[in-house]
């Protein structure tokens, strides 16, 4: 047995978690062995592809299961997405339509296939049958593992740490409290939250303080001249080009994802980690997957989340970097 972590990855791979599993599967301190795909940035069958294509290109003999194409509950009550105050991610310009995530990762195509079984069933059949803790990353809407745990609560014993972005400290994305994966599926994050499994959250703000990449930091990464740096280069480029097109502002883009699992590649990322009680708002209103943190000292409920409020930009920059330039 080695003394790699294993890992289940649960993505909606978009750009931001193309960095976020570039980091993975580049780490010797970790083994990823199945990466569970979901709704979220992109339909499942772009998400699937975008997966496939990654652990061909990196030549990973790793599984891809397709998981949720949709979330829980929250698509059964139609007026949810006209309480809030939406984020534009996708729009036709000159005839074309551009999202913010790429539909397909600047990647040759995939030589494996998606697996018949499901994501859901293989993340509980693997967390039953371990003889290990497995971590999760889960860097999409919390739908299958939500789904998994409302199969099969004990689960949860056998999970070591899942490492989630989402949330939003003081504001959302999505929405003006809402940040993208508790918004697509606010239900499936509280039940996460709420599991008693080991959480470590890292909402916008922390993400955007340690992982945002300017025009300075891709030369950096360009520079180290490897076909994996080439690809981290070419997706925070369209990452970024993408985003001005639809939200205007900087020249910078931030790889919200690489952020959240920087810490199970290098726990010294962290400055500021605080147990905090933590819910999601799933009432459907203004506040709809909102982060809820209750910070009044009443000692009544129990923390059960832990929240990233800092990590050091330098080393999440180096420890990508790093990676990187080891890539043979
Ligand atoms: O709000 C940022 C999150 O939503 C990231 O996981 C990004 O990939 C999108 O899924
Ligand atoms: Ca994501």
């Amino acid at each position: 047995m080695t003394d790699r972590r294993k890992v289940i990855f649960d993505t909606d791979i978009g750009d931001d978690d193309a960095i976020a599993l570039t980091a993975c599967l580049l780490s010797e301190n970790i083994e990823i062995i199945g990466i569970t795909t979901v709704h979220g940035n992109l339909p499942i069958e772009y998400v699937n592809d975008n997966a496939l294509r990654m652990v061909s290109f990196f030549k990973k003999d790793i599984r891809v299961y397709q998981g949720c194409r949709q979330p829980l509950v929250r698509h059964l009550n139609k007026g949810r997405e006209k309480t809030t105050l939406m984020q534009t991610v996708k729009k036709v310009v000159a005839g074309r339509l551009v999202r913010i995530h790429a539909e397909t990762l600047p990647l040759p195509e995939a030589v494996s296939k998606i697996e018949k079984t499901h994501a859901v069933s293989f993340i509980v059949d693997t967390l039953r049958n371990t003889t290990e803790k497995i971590d999760i990353c889960a860097v999409g809407p919390l739908t299958n593992i939500g789904a998994a745990l409302t199969l099969d609560k004990d689960i949860i014993k056998n999970i070591g740490t899942i490492y989630i972005m989402g949330g939003g400290l003081y504001m959302g994305n999505r929405t003006p409290v809402g940040e993208a994966n508790f918004y697509d599926d606010p239900e499936a994050a509280e039940i996460v939250l709420t599991s008693g499994a080991d959480i470590l959250v890292c909402p916008l703000e922390s993400c955007e303080q340690s992982a945002t990449y300017t025009r300075e930091d891709l030369d950096i990464i360009r520079a180290l001249n490897n076909p994996a740096a080439d690809f981290i280069y070419n997706v925070l480029d369209g990452y970024i080009k993408r985003g001005m097109v639809l939200f205007g502002g900087n020249d910078e883009c931030c790889a919200y994802d690489y952020a959240a699992v920087a810490p199970l590649l290098d726990p010294g990322v962290n400055i500021e980690v605080r147990k905090d009680i933590a819910h999601v708002d799933f009432s459907g209103g203004m506040a709809d997957g909102q982060l809820v943190i209750d910070r009044r000292n009443f000692g009544v409920w129990k923390a059960n989340a832990s929240i990233i409020y800092q990590q050091s930009s330098q080393k999440v920059h180096d420890l990508l970097l790093n990676l990187l330039r080891k890539y043979k």
